[in-house]
């Protein structure tokens, strides 16, 4: 009887929070992207993120495509950057992603896979989940 009880008040426990962190938390966040500097702003796009779909920077976000230098991703998110479309990347060791979690990135150093790289100017797709 106890432990039924127990388990029960656990598993909502444990439920509530969760949901509300992926229903409210995503639905509302945004990166922010430039193709100048992010301080001053300088070409900045403020990109809406939903969690895991991939964003090609095309149609709206054309101008960002190749040649994003600045970004700035919220905390609790992390955020994938690839040089290909579709959220395509070519492996574990490629050097043609970028993982950046909370924090005002400059591109042209930001440490990929197998080490820093210049990333600047070669994302053309992105994709955000909660961290
Ligand atoms: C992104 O672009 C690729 C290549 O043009 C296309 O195949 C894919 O459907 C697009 N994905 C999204 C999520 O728009
Ligand atoms: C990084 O790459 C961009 C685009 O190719 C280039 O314009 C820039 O000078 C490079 N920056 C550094 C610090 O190497």
């Amino acid at each position: 009887m106890f432990s039924a009880k127990f388990l029960l008040a656990a598993l909502s426990f444990a439920a509530v929070p969760s949901s509300l962190t992926l229903g409210g938390e995503l639905a509302s966040s945004s990166i922010i992207a430039c193709t100048g500097t992010i301080n001053p702003p300088d070409g900045c796009a403020t990109i809406s993120v939903v969690s895991a779909s991939c964003i090609n920077l095309t149609g709206d976000l054309s101008s960002l495509n190749n040649a994003v230098s600045w970004v700035q991703v919220p905390d609790g998110l992390v955020c994938t950057f690839f040089q290909d479309r579709d959220c395509r990347n070519g492996g574990v060791n490629a050097d043609d992603v970028i993982v950046l979690e909370g924090g005002t990135w400059d591109m042209s150093d930001v440490q990929g896979i197998g080490g820093p790289q210049n990333f600047s100017g070669q994302t053309s797709s992105i994709s955000c989940s909660p961290r």
